[in-house]
């Protein structure tokens, strides 16, 4: 891999050295974001340093850099990728300090990021849809932040995997809240519906990003609950994430979704999408 970027300094990854004391390490005390890069450019960094602000000042961290200073960072990363498709990965954590759960005093935060080239869901996954399964939403009540103490995440994705399905769709209390690593939306005739924001789900760009052309579109677009039992009656079942873009499910827990095969709204809201991504390697967006 080509360098990354660690406390102010690019260095090959064997060379990028975290003390065992990092509360990172110790406590999954620290944030983190995936920022997309498409034909050069950074998807929507407006929007994911404003979440990143919102998830430092949730766990009262002061954010390390200016949104130029981090721009700086990515910048030099992205370009060891030249023009691919990337992923860039920055986490903040509280820094290093003798193990103890209180804030220690006058600590500097560690700062991590790197890129990597984006890996696209295979083909058939868009052609054909994911399987997914239902499975109780087992984390905290602070999923708005973006945490890097993944443990229940992890856990719920690879019993779906383990399941022969993608992703776990979290639900809690009959109510579904997100994918294991995605947002969800539920598709009934022409009209969208995906949990609304607050402390149970991840604020996603990509969800924000799709209600925003929804609108755009005048396609119908709710934000409120969604109820288990919707996922047996919807025509549609899509997840979205930085990295999976918009994927349409076509199996929970052994049904099929719907006809069964993507629908015609995800192939109208997926044309959608790629003509916006077009637009914004092109410059025509921000
Ligand atoms: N995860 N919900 C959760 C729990 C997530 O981890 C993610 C993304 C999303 C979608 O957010 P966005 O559209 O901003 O990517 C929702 C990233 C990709 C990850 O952890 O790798």
């Amino acid at each position: 891999m080509s360098q990354v970027y660690l406390d102010g300094k690019f260095l090959p990854p064997d060379q990028a050295r975290v003390s065992v004391f990092d509360r990172g390490f110790i406590f999954g005390d620290g944030v983190y974001e995936v920022i997309p890069v498409f034909g050069g450019r950074l998807f929507r960094l407006p929007h994911h340093l404003a979440r990143l602000e919102a998830s430092l000042a949730a766990i009262r961290l002061r954010n390390p850099h200016t949104a130029e200073e981090w721009k700086t960072i990515f910048t030099r990363l992205m370009a060891e990728h030249g023009t691919k498709d990337q992923s860039i990965y920055l986490q903040v954590t509280r820094g290093v300090a003798p193990r103890d759960h209180a804030f220690p005093p006058n600590i500097t935060p560690t700062v991590f990021a790197y890129s990597q080239p984006l890996k696209y869901p295979p083909v058939e996954q868009l052609t054909q849809g994911v399987t997914a399964v239902t499975t109780a939403d087992i984390r905290w009540q602070r999923c708005d932040i973006k945490a890097i103490a993944l443990l229940a995440n992890a856990l719920l994705r690879q019993q779906a995997i383990e399941q022969g399905a993608v992703e776990a769709i979290l639900v809690r209390d009959k109510v579904v809240t997100e994918g294991a690593a995605s947002n969800i939306f539920v598709v009934s005739g022409d009209r969208l519906v995906t949990p609304p924001k607050g402390p149970y789900i991840l604020p996603g760009i990509t969800r924000d990003l799709v209600v925003e052309i929804a609108r755009a579109n005048k396609i119908a677009c709710e934000e409120k609950p969604v109820g288990i039992e919707s996922l047996r009656t919807a025509d549609e079942v899509w997840l979205t994430s930085s990295t999976k873009e918009i994927l349409p499910i076509t199996r929970i827990d052994g049904h099929s979704v719907g006809a069964g095969k993507p629908g015609p709204m995800h192939a109208r809201m997926f044309a959608l999408y790629k003509e916006y991504k077009q637009a914004f390697v092109l410059g025509k967006v921000e």
